[in-house]
């Protein structure tokens, strides 16, 4: 109805689509995401996280033998970009489940197990099929939701919002930067008690209270990825390589071309290159690498070397300033801000987010309702 249109149009204020408004709008998000959760400890000059929903528990935590994490789609991907930061500062073992995958193997668990379950919607039936089992094992149950009072919210032992806001669009991208940022909360807060990291965690506080300006910087490359996009528009595939943090940024970055441009895309773990995938490098297939500088960047300069004497066709993700040395000025390249390594993948899914936003509306197909795709799914 015209009620109907009037009101979408309201709700989407300046932007054509949901998924354009909700990737523009990360910075407010993340700011909401932390606010009031970030505070000074007593007189002295630390600060620290406090998670209400979590601090009574955080003691449990700590003795559990490991930490598991459960979700799906994008709620799994950014699981794994916290995973590395949740085993630094916590010292526990942290795996990663796929929740039907969990169902299927009937995989063990036990009462000393943290088990984490990450969902924007809060009811996708996988989740919380594997968060009924995981309770009925006895292990402690942790919810990070972005739905207040959903079923996922109301089962879970405890839990942290993550405020994001209402997300619309059926391929998740603000919710995708929160969750991220919850789970490194979540880290600096499990590992709290720890006197040698003390300095690490500082370090983080203050990189979290910058992450919405770096967003806002990163944001200023939407031109740049429409152009981009308009030169992948009748590609059959594209691939993204990451390893490290970076490794669900390409693993998100895939999905989101795959979900809502309809382009295959792969997300590939680059330290896995030489078992398979090289194989598909040609001069034809683009190839996204993600080479910003943290601790695997020499790693990652030795793979776009080989995949660059192979010919392939590359498109390097560098930080700001390191164009020439990636690369050489020989391909595209998308420079992006530094930020400390843990909360790098929250700024270099953005760009990737508005590359297969772009493509979807060059390719001509529905960027809010992706062909048999649904934004919750509550079967099996
Ligand atoms: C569906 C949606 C995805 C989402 C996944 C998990 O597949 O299309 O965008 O990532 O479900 O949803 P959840 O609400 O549990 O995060």
């Amino acid at each position: 109805s015209i009620l109907e249109m009037e009101v979408e149009q309201i709700s989407k204020g300046k932007y054509e689509h949901y998924m354009q408004k909700e990737i523009h709008e990360q910075p407010e998000s993340l700011t909401t995401t932390m606010r009031g959760r970030l505070i000074r400890d007593g007189s002295s000059k630390r600060k620290s996280v406090l998670l209400g929903g979590l601090k009574d528990h955080l003691k449990t935590i700590r003795r559990s033998r490991r930490i598991v994490f459960i979700g799906c789609g994008t709620s799994y991907n950014a699981a794994l970009a916290a995973r590395p930061i949740l085993e630094e500062l916590c010292g526990i073992p942290v795996t990663m489940e796929i929740a039907s995958d969990l169902l299927d193997r009937q995989a063990p668990v036990y009462r000393d197990d943290t088990i984490i379950f990450v969902s924007q919607s809060g009811e996708t039936a996988d989740t919380l099929n594997a968060l009924e089992y995981a309770q009925e094992n006895g292990a402690l149950c942790v919810g990070i939701t972005n739905t207040v009072g959903s079923s996922i919210a109301r089962s879970t032992h405890c839990g942290v919002h993550i405020n994001a806001g209402s997300e619309i669009g059926v391929a998740s991208t603000k919710a995708y930067t929160s969750q991220i940022v919850v789970m490194a909360m979540v880290a600096l807060a499990i590992g709290a008690d720890s006197i040698s990291t003390a300095q690490r965690r500082e370090g983080i506080i203050e990189s979290l209270l910058n992450l919405p300006g770096k967003i806002r910087e990163v944001l200023k490359l939407d031109e740049e990825m429409k152009d981009l996009a308009r030169s992948l528009i009748s590609e059959q595939s594209l691939l993204m390589f990451g390893r490290g943090y970076n490794y669900a940024t390409a693993l998100e970055g895939a999905l989101k071309v795959k979900e809502v441009a309809l382009m295959h895309s792969e997300g590939i773990l680059a330290g896995e290159m030489k078992h398979g995938p090289l194989a598909l490098v040609d001069e034809n297939l683009p190839i996204v690498v993600i080479a910003t500088r943290d601790q695997c960047f020499s790693k990652q300069q030795s793979v776009i070397q080989q995949l660059k004497a192979r010919k392939g066709r590359l498109i390097v993700m560098c930080t700001e300033g390191d164009a020439e040395a990636v690369c050489g000025g020989s391909c595209p390249v998308i420079e992006v801000p530094h930020i400390v390594d843990c909360l790098q993948p929250v700024v270099n899914i953005v760009p990737l987010q508005l590359l297969a936003y772009h493509l979807t509306v060059l390719r001509g197909y529905n960027v809010d309702q992706p062909r048999n795709l649904a934004k919750s799914v509550t079967t099996e």
